[in-house]
């Protein structure tokens, strides 16, 4: 159930041991997991592989086509990519289709069994678990070059500025701000010994426009991740390393389904401002993560990347 969900995590946050690092064993997402859209998508991926890998022939820098005719592009071939919040939504997503264009992904959570050929558990909020997560991540896979800084909470307790407690704050603060401090803070010198990199931060549409259905502490996070990845984007642009932020519109993931689940009128109320008439697909956003995880965007520093389909365009919407 959505609200239990809530709870759950709460608890999980509330009742961690402190300064813990705790980092699962290696795990291949392929078999004896719990339908998931994420990893099924992984698993179907890496079928195809297996099917068609006697088949594939090269077609130009990092692109083959297989049979079937399908084009697979391998625009993250040799990259090694952390992306946190791998467990569902948007990092389970983007985990999935960056191993699909041909990344060695770490996935980490705070929850077990984060898609990735190397599944690590751990708070990105502690700042000993960050550290060791890609201390580990380089021992294993012997480099970084992508950080994909996605993990974030949106808990019911945070609400207008007059209802909303200091504990409420202080909780998403820690999880949205605070762990994308720490994850460029350890993450971004593994970017420099590697020559450079890209790193991701997942801000929000709410960091550009108000909302009355306020969520006070969540804006102000989101908020913070857009100055904090501007600057960094800036300070590190000579030395190789690209800093974007992230700015999805509404996505239809657990995190949002939690809190529309406790008021369908609050949901109805945010649709109406969405001028294709419909959230986003995690996977929808998942590219967006890739295009800026790639080569692709080699020209991309220090933006506001905002794929929200077409909210802060829009006055009046169809
Ligand atoms: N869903 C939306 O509408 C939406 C819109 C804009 C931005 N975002 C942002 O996108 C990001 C991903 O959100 P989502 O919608 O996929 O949510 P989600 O709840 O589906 O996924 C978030 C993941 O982060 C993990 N997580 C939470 N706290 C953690 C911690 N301390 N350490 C490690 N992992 C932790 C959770 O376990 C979960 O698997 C978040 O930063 C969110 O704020 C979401």
């Amino acid at each position: 159930m959505a609200s239990t969900r809530t709870s759950e995590r709460g608890r999980a946050l509330d009742e961690r041991a402190p300064l813990r690092v705790r980092l699962a064993p290696p795990l291949r997402v392929t078999s004896g997991l719990k339908a998931r859209p994420g990893r099924d998508a992984l698993r179907n991926l890496e079928r195809r592989a297996q099917d068609t890998r006697p088949h594939r022939r090269q077609c130009g820098p990092n692109r083959f086509t297989t049979r079937r005719d399908q084009v697979v592009s391998g625009r993250l071939a040799g990259k090694v990519c952390v992306v946190t919040g791998a467990a569902g939504g948007i990092g389970a997503a983007s985990a999935s289709l960056f191993a699909s264009e041909g990344a060695r992904v770490v996935g980490v959570d705070l929850l077990e069994h984060s898609v990735g050929q190397l599944s690590l558990q751990a708070d990105v909020a502690n700042e000993q678990s960050v550290a060791g997560l890609y201390r580990r991540a380089r021992e294993e896979l012997g480099r970084v070059d992508v950080l994909f800084n996605n993990a974030g909470i949106s808990p019911p307790e945070d609400a207008s500025v007059l209802d909303t407690s200091l504990e409420a704050w202080e909780r998403v603060q820690t999880v949205n701000l605070r762990s994308v401090f720490l994850c460029c803070k350890h993450g971004i010198p593994h970017l420099l010994d590697a020559g450079g990199g890209s790193v991701i931060n997942t801000a929000s549409f709410v960091a550009l426009l108000g909302a009355a259905t306020s969520q006070i502490s969540y804006t102000a996070s989101k908020g913070g991740v857009l100055a904090l990845s501007r600057e960094l984007g800036v300070e590190f642009a000579r030395r190789g390393v690209r800093v974007n932020a992230l700015c999805p519109g509404p996505v239809d993931t657990p995190l949002l389904r939690e809190l529309f689940a406790q008021d369908p009128a609050q949901s109805a109320r945010r649709l109406v401002h969405v001028p294709m008439g419909r959230f986003a697909r995690a996977e929808e956003i998942a590219q967006a993560a890739l295009f800026l995880a790639s080569d692709d965007s080699s020209y991309v520093n220090a933006t506001a990347f905002v794929v929200d389909g077409g909210i802060t365009g829009a006055y009046t919407t169809p």
